[in-house]
């Protein structure tokens, strides 16, 4: 009896642990990765999309700019955050980044023009 309880005891663990999508997911925000490349890590103009891009290559771009090796003058901007990255945070990061399956929330990018009211106030 002893036994199975010692057996099952770690893999209930293991299944109440985050998932390492899901750890990366909180660390993309927590992080401020969002506030440049956005909350759908889609991307802007100047900031490079990240969302179902290889995490080799993720991974690798993250490592370098951790090390302050940056190519464009725009890199001098994401040093610092990468700075801030363990090796173990980057791997949760890419696999959040690399595999992403969130929904697009619609609400964020259109105007909300349902609400004209009912002419009292
Ligand atoms: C202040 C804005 C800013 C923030 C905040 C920021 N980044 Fe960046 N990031 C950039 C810029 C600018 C680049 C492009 C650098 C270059 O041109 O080499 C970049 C590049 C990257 C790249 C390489 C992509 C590529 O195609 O070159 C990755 C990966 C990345 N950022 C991840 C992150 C993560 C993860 C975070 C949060 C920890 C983060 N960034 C926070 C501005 C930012």
């Amino acid at each position: 009896m002893r036994k199975i309880i010692l057996l099952i005891f770690p893999m209930i663990a293991l299944m109440a642990a985050p998932s390492a999508y899901e750890q990366g997911k909180k660390l993309y925000f927590s992080k401020g990765c969002n506030g440049c490349h956005g909350i759908s890590a889609e991307g802007t103009n100047i900031y490079p999309a990240l969302a179902y891009r290889r995490k080799a290559l993720l991974t690798s771009k993250l490592k370098r700019l951790r090390s302050k090796q940056g190519d464009t003058q725009l890199a001098q901007l994401m040093i610092p955050f990468a700075m801030k990255l363990t090796d173990s945070q980057i791997d949760a990061i890419t696999t959040f980044l690399s595999e992403y399956y969130e929904q697009k929330s619609k609400k964020h990018y259109e105007p909300d023009d349902s609400n004209t009211g009912d002419g009292s106030s």
